[in-house]
């Protein structure tokens, strides 16, 4: 069965003429950074997360650090993580002085641990960061009870379109911080969302992406006195996206719910003819979740596999299809490890899905062959 010819990406973006034209279109107008694109990028994606306001920002990473910073966060302060996640959602902690706290996760849903959670909340704990991971959304309702009072920023970076008992990603906390890094199912090269209900937050968000101005480049060119700056009653940053990206951005964010259904659908396809593998465990999720599937992401039972995750990913790779780690147990990374003293145990759940995770291909590039043909190679492996 084997083709060398064959090559079946983890991920590969869906770009095309539409976002062409829009690239050209938005270079021609003169207006390259945030501007008319981005703002019409933010009202569509607010619209689309049912949410009153959207901020766009260069990544999630940088969605994820003005969220932790906009709620004055800093040293001696706490935010609780989850242990598997990717490591910038514990890193934006960091960049703002204050602790990560982790907490382990379920390795059914690679998601937060809500049985664990009260345990990693102390005094000191500010923010909780429940991770949205490959596109399921934690156990909200849960974490809700649990956390109380303290502020909920949802990393969404996988979850663009995603929903929890019919509330989409977003609006589930208190500000939502999403992706649109070529992996995700919808991109604009690099780029990142701030989403929230809170009017005064999105108006903090929207100084903070851009050094702290109290008005916007576009505001001040177009206002009365276009000669004067703004004035700076904040420290900021320049976490401003770009108007050609706000352009792509608006194309793509039109093919959301369609890319959505198709790898739904083909993520059923997996989940049928993968069923009697009994060393893949598939993707599990409850009913009153739509999953945004940005990933399909297995877990190889090495109790019972012909061969440990890492040669099966390399059986793979040999007959061309390409395949990840869901992503990393954060504690176990050595930056984390040596600061914190974490040892891999700690979480066991994490550190489970770090070991045994495995991404296969799931995007809207691929054809009905390409996803026989790595059930067939799955099948093959003995
Ligand atoms: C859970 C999670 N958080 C944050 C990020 C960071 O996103 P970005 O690359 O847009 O900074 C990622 C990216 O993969 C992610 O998966």
């Amino acid at each position: 069965m084997s083709n060398p010819l064959r090559r079946i990406q983890i991920s590969e973006p869906v770009t095309g003429d539409a976002e062409w034209h829009a690239v050209r279109e938005s270079l021609t107008t003169g207006w390259l950074t945030s501007g008319p694109k981005v703002r019409e990028f933010e009202t569509m994606f607010a619209r689309r997360h049912e949410v009153p306001h959207a901020v766009a920002v260069t990544s999630a990473t940088t969605a994820l650090h003005l969220a932790v910073h906009s709620l004055g966060i800093g040293p001696g302060d706490e935010v609780v993580v989850p242990a598997f996640t990717w490591v910038s959602t514990a890193n934006v902690v960091e960049m703002c002085g204050a602790t990560p706290v982790f907490v382990d996760i379920d390795p059914t849903t690679f998601n937060l641990d809500v049985t664990r959670l009260s345990q990693a909340i102390s005094a000191r704990t500010r923010a909780i960061i429940p991770v949205h991971l490959f596109g399921l959304c934690a156990e909200m309702d849960a974490i809700k009870r649990i956390a109380g009072d303290t502020p909920l920023i949802e990393d969404g970076a996988c979850a663009s379109g995603a929903a929890y008992k019919g509330t989409p990603a977003g609006g589930l906390g208190t500000m939502g911080c999403f992706s649109f890094h070529p992996r995700k199912s919808v991109t604009t090269g690099e780029g990142g969302m701030l989403t929230t209900r809170d009017p005064e937050l999105a108006a903090r968000l929207e100084m903070l992406r851009n050094h702290g101005a109290s008005v916007s480049e576009e505001q001040r060119h177009h206002g009365p006195k276009p000669y004067l700056l703004a004035e700076f009653n904040m420290m900021g940053f320049n976490y401003r996206m770009t108007d050609l990206q706000g352009a792509v951005g608006t194309v793509q964010l039109g093919k959301l719910d369609e890319f959505i259904q198709e790898r739904k659908r083909w993520a059923a396809y997996y989940t049928e003819s993968l069923s009697g593998l009994s060393w893949l465990n598939c993707p599990e999720h409850p009913e009153y979740q739509d999953h945004g599937w940005q990933s399909y992401v297995t877990k190889v039972d090495e109790s019972r596999s012909p061969m440990p995750r890492n040669a099966i990913m390399q059986k793979l790779q040999d007959v061309g299809i390409s395949t990840r780690p869901g992503t990393h147990a954060v504690h176990m990374l050595g930056y984390y490890r040596d600061k914190y003293d974490l040892k891999p145990d700690d979480f066991p759940g994490a550190r489970l899905a770090n070991d045994c995770s495995m991404a296969i291909p799931l995007h809207n590039r691929m054809t009905a062959e390409d996803y026989a043909y790595i059930v067939d190679a799955l099948h093959s492996i003995r």
